[in-house]
Parts: structure tokens; C-alpha cells; sequence
């Protein structure tokens, strides 16, 4: 097979696609999701679950994802499409490159609302607003952003602006330069503020423990669960990103080291993350809030308060805006891809429309904090923001990964997939066995039990 011609392009540099898909899985997942359910379900212990999630299923799913992108060279639709066919079964299979899209585009509806908020606390510390303000200043601060619909608004359209314009420079110009300039600025990003929260706060071995301490007491199933659901987010799982990175992957890149080396930044970097986020919360004797407020009231108020914490603050948000731009270009790209092989559409067109789309779904979520925040917009109790998250994160995503992996080690034909992946025979025996057993049946139990509890 005439592997690598494709009409979308191949990434300029082997490396490319795990500084790609780096930036795609480091993002609001690890920054903000991660500390905090670490937090609650017993640190280290629970750290050691996810590890193990991410360890055997994380890995081969990112493995099975890449593989699948790399052998159709399309989007995720058309690659599943065309690999159906040469697998003989049915072509329904296409059906999963579309859930994987469209979960994708949902999420990036909302995930550019949140990432709005960065981007308003990087200015609001940048310019010194919430200077020597409380906790609870801080918080009425926040409060007041999320029940303006015109600032929400205008934050939000900046963030699928920034992320409409790198996508419609293309995989090269676009993917490729913007990844390889925000990669290295968060690790530098990063060591500045770990340095910072180890000498600017004398709580750094309090926060580390905090992160850290083995307490098995809390270690329920919820917590295994909350371990592999995450584990799936916060590699871009299950929505195609991975896979359309693939697609611009070359041939003698190896898939198994990329996505190793792809699951340990990524881990590195949320664990880092928590190490700079605790200590300093704790330092300044602010209140740990749960939910959103941890990043958004108790770190702003915390840094506020600290001698250079103007500065530090706005590195941390920029720090997120970056993570968050660089997995919002994965999240809307196998749409363009789709549409720019589909239609011949041109890049500029086909991000155009698709970010109007997704902005304008966003609105949805603009509004659940404010005008729509009443029971007489809600959905089984649910705002917009909560519904689609629950859809996306709980049903959509689950299921596509459910399906990505019997796909990529039932539907495909053995010595194809043997080839493609290019391991020895009892790495690539382990993979398979991971993929047709194991992880179906973990992914299901996930699915299934999460969908109980929200039924019930
Ligand atoms: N992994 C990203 C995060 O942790 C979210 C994401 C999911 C991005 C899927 C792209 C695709 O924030």
C-alpha cells in the first residue's frame, strides 16, 4: 500500500507527532481535573491507580488509536471507512470516526469556554486586578466573570479565534510551528513555577504529601473508576485526535515509544502541576475550594497574596491558555481534515465554518452560568455545560474508546496490524490481548456503571 500519500500531509518531523500529541493531552484535564481528583481520592494511592490505568490501558488505546490513524492516512472517518472495507466488515465502522469527531467538537465547545476563563485570570493577574485581594474577593471576582455574559463571551471568542487561526495555517504552518514553540514554553513555564512554589512558599513538603501520601481508605471503586475515565481524557482518547495525528505521522516513526513517551509527559506534567498548585494554596492559608474554584478562586487569591505572585499568577494561567490551545487544535481537526478531503474545501474555509459552529454551541455554555442558568432551561437537572459534559465525557467518549479498541483488535486483520505497529510477537501478543479482553471489558464496566449511577 502506498502507505504514506495522503492528500492531508505528513507531520515535517518524526518527532512531531509526540510533541503533537503532547500538547493535544496536556491540557485542562491534567491542570485542573487531575490535582483536584487526586486530592479527593487519596492521593498517592490513587495516583498509583491511574498510573496502572494509564500503564494498560492509556497505552496500547493511544497505540491502537495512532496505528488506525497511520494506516488510513485520512480522517478519523474516512480511515475507519476505508479500513473497514479492507478488513471486510461492514462499513458501518465508519460510524465510530464520526463519535469520535463530533465527541471531540461537543467537548471543544465547552472547553473553550473554561479556557476563556484562563485567559481572563492571565490578564487580570498580568495587569495587577486582583492585587492583595481575599479569598473571598477573589471569589466574588470569579463570580462576577461567570455571570457576565458579555465578558464570558468575549473571552470565549478569543479562544476559538486564537485556535481557528492556527488550524487554518494548516498541519504544517499551523499544528506543526504552534506545537513546537507552546511544548517548550510549558516546560519552561513549568520549571519557573515549580521553583517558585519551592522557594516562595515554605509548604512545599506539606503540598507534596498532600499530593502524595498513600491513603488507601479512600480508594473506593468510584475512585478506580474516576482513575480510568480520566485516564482516557486526559490522553485525548476516543475522539479522533489522536487518531488524525497519526494520519500525519511518518512511517518509520515508532508508534509504541510515541505514545510511551506521550503518557509520561503527560503524566510528569499534571503530577508537576499539583506540586505547584498545593504548596501554594496552602502558603497563603486560602481556602481549598473544590470544583472549578480550586484554579479559578483559591490559586488567583493565594498567588495574589505572595511577594511576585502578580507575575507567577499570570505565567500559571498562561501556562493553561497554552495547554488548552494546543488540545483545542486537536479537538476540532479531524473535522477539518474531514472536510477539507471531503469538499476540497480549503483549510481557511473549512476552520471558519467549523469554529463558528463550535463557538456558536458554546454559547449554550455562556449561558448555563447566567441567562440560562434557571431550572426552565435544564435538562434532567442539568445546564447546557452540564448535559454536554455528562454526554461527551460519560457516554460518548467510553463508548468510542469501546469501540476504537475492538475495532483496531477484532475487525482488523492480524499480520495488517501486526505489520502497521511493527513490534516483536509478544509485545504485539500482549497488545492484542489488551485490547480484545482486558480493556473492553474495563471500559464497559466504566460505562456502564457510571451510566447506572446517573439513571438511578
Ligand atoms: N487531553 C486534554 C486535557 O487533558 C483534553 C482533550 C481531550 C484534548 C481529547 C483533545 C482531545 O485537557
Amino acid at each position: 500500500m502506498a502507505d504514506q500519500q495522503t492528500v492531508l500531509g505528513v507531520w515535517a518531523g518524526r518527532s512531531t507527532f509526540i510533541l503533537a500529541a503532547t500538547g493535544s493531552a496536556v491540557g485542562l484535564g491534567n491542570i485542573w481535573k487531575f490535582p483536584l481528583i487526586t486530592a479527593e481520592y487519596g492521593g498517592g494511592a490513587f495516583i498509583l491507580v491511574y498510573l496502572t490505568c494509564i500503564a494498560l490501558i492509556g497505552i496500547p488505546v493511544m497505540m491502537a488509536e495512532t496505528v488506525l490513524g497511520r494506516r488510513g492516512r485520512h480522517s478519523p472517518m474516512a480511515s475507519i471507512w476505508k479500513l473497514a472495507r479492507e478488513s471486510d466488515v461492514g462499513r458501518r465502522w465508519s460510524l465510530l470516526g464520526w463519535m469520535g469527531a463530533l465527541t471531540g467538537f461537543l467537548i471543544l465547545s465547552f472547553y473553550s469556554v473554561i479556557a476563556g476563563w484562563a485567559l481572563a485570570f492571565t490578564w487580570n493577574l498580568g495587569v495587577g486586578d486582583l492585587r492583595g485581594l481575599t479569598g473571598e474577593q477573589v471569589g466574588a471576582h470569579f463570580d462576577a466573570l461567570v455571570a457576565d455574559p458579555v465578558r464570558l463571551t468575549g473571552w470565549h471568542t478569543l479562544f476559538m479565534v486564537l485556535t481557528a487561526l492556527v488550524i487554518a495555517r494548516g498541519i504544517h504552518k499551523g499544528l506543526e510551528s504552534s506545537v513546537r514553540v507552546i511544548i517548550p514554553l510549558l516546560f519552561v513555564l513549568l520549571i519557573a513555577l515549580l521553583g517558585y512554589s519551592m522557594i516562595a512558599t515554605d509548604q512545599f513538603g506539606r503540598g507534596c504529601s498532600f499530593l502524595f501520601s498513600l491513603d488507601f481508605s479512600q480508594l473506593t471503586w468510584e475512585a478506580v473508576l474516576a482513575a480510568m475515565g480520566q485516564s482516557f481524557f486526559a490522553l485525548s482518547l476516543g475522539m479522533g485526535a489522536i487518531m488524525v495525528y497519526g494520519a500525519y505521522m511518518p512511517n518509520d516513526a515508532s508508534i509504541v515509544s510515541a505514545a510511551i513517551t506521550v503518557t509520561i509527559l503527560n503524566s510528569v506534567i499534571a503530577l508537576v502541576v499539583g506540586m505547584v498548585i498545593f504548596p501554594v494554596v496552602f502558603a497563603n492559608g486560602v481556602e481549598l475550594s473544590v470544583g472549578p474554584r480550586l484554579l479559578f478562586v483559591s490559586l488567583p487569591a493565594a498567588f495574589s497574596q505572595m511577594p511576585g505572585g502578580q507575575i507567577f499568577g499570570a505565567l500559571f494561567f498562561m501556562l493553561v491558555s497554552l495547554a488548552a490551545l494546543s488540545s483545542s487544535i486537536s479537538l476540532i481537526e479531524p473535522m477539518v481534515a474531514w472536510a477539507t478531503e471531503r469538499f476540497s474545501m480549503s483549510r481557511i474555509v473549512a476552520a471558519t465554518i467549523f469554529s463558528v459552529l463550535v463557538w456558536l454551541i458554546g454559547m449554550g455554555t455562556v449561558f448555563s452560568f447566567n441567562l440560562w442558568s434557571g431550572e426552565e432551561y435544564q435538562f434532567y437537572g442539568m445546564t447546557v455545560f452540564e448535559l454536554l459534559d455528562f454526554v461527551t465525557a460519560k457516554i460518548m467518549l467510553p463508548l468510542s474508546g469501546l469501540l476504537t479498541v475492538i475495532f483496531a483488535g477484532w475487525m482488523m486483520k492480524r499480520p495488517v496490524i501486526y505489520k502497521a505497529l511493527n513490534l516483536s510477537l509478544v509485545r504485539f501478543n500482549l497488545w492484542r490481548a489488551l485490547c480484545r479482553v482486558i480493556i473492553p471489558v474495563c471500559v464497559f464496566v466504566m460505562f456502564a456503571v457510571s451510566l447506572y449511577k446517573a439513571l438511578a
